[in-house]
């Protein structure tokens, strides 16, 4: 089977089933807990409004909730539900985080791992300026992109396995770099699923966007925010990580 094959992002859709088993809720406690504390120190102490666009199924999310407000927006119904479920005090809205205007200010907007998916710098400004049509003057943007294309080697796979009550999952992931020239990525999923011996396989592809540093800090400032970055080790995962922050002039 060629790639080109593949639907894309099934994981959000006809696969949003697995993402519990794929993505455990747990192995974002640390994430979150910089967020958390990243959060307090850009905006002081307090139960601070926060929507978060590309929400997912809520994981990051949900480790948030004690301390924020928060709404959740996203693309998928399907990765909604899963978020309602974990989520239930937090208001859903399906939408585009290059398109969607609530009407109302925050005093923060987190685009986690969901900025990845954004592969055009005419879209990577189209979601800034989501973030900060959506901020009072002062608030902020917090961004999580996966990868940079000072970082981002050729190709790059990982494993992972995971079980529950009724099956085991295995995950394969090869990112490559089809074109250097342009800013998109391809990946190229695997899922493994392992019910009592009988066997499933499924396949899925993203495409992902790759930008250099300076595009995300020029994007950034000119959606009307001052740049920062933060950098973190994230002993839980074993990587760099690093968090692009804008505040709202
Ligand atoms: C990796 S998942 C996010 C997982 C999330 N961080 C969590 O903790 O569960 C990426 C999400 O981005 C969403 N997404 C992709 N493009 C989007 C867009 N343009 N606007 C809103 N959501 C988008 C997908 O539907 C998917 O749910």
């Amino acid at each position: 089977m060629k790639s080109e094959e593949i639907p894309l992002n099934r994981l959000y859709g006809d696969l949003s089933w697995l993402w519990p088993l794929f993505s455990p809720t747990e192995d974002y406690v640390e994430e979150a807990s910089h967020w958390r504390t990243l959060l307090h120190e850009l905006l002081g102490p307090g139960r601070h409004r926060v929507v978060e666009f590309g929400s997912g199924g809520g994981h990051n999310l949900s480790h948030l909730t004690c301390d924020f407000d928060a709404v959740a927006v996203d693309l998928s119904e399907e990765m909604l539900e899963l978020s309602r479920k974990l989520n239930p005090g937090v208001e859903h809205m399906q939408g585009d985080m290059r398109t969607t205007r609530l009407g109302r200010k925050f005093d923060a907007v987190l685009i986690h791992d969901a900025i990845s998916h954004v592969t055009s710098e005419t879209d990577l400004a189209a979601a800034f300026e989501t973030a900060a049509c959506h901020l009072r003057p002062g608030g902020v943007v917090i961004a999580a992109p996966d990868w940079f294309k000072e970082t981002f080697k050729s190709t790059w796979t990982t494993e992972c396995s995971y079980s529950s009550a009724d099956m085991d999952l295995t995950a394969f992931e090869y990112l490559h770099d089809p074109d250097p020239e342009d800013t998109v990525i391809e990946a190229l999923l695997t899922f493994v699923i392992d019910r009592g011996g009988v066997c499933e396989i499924e396949h899925d592809r993203m495409f992902l966007g790759l930008f250099p540093l300076a595009l995300w800090r020029r994007v950034i400032r000119s959606a009307g925010f001052t740049f920062s970055r933060r950098k973190f080790f994230l002993y839980s995962a074993n990587l760099d990580y690093t968090l692009l922050v804008g505040r709202r002039k």
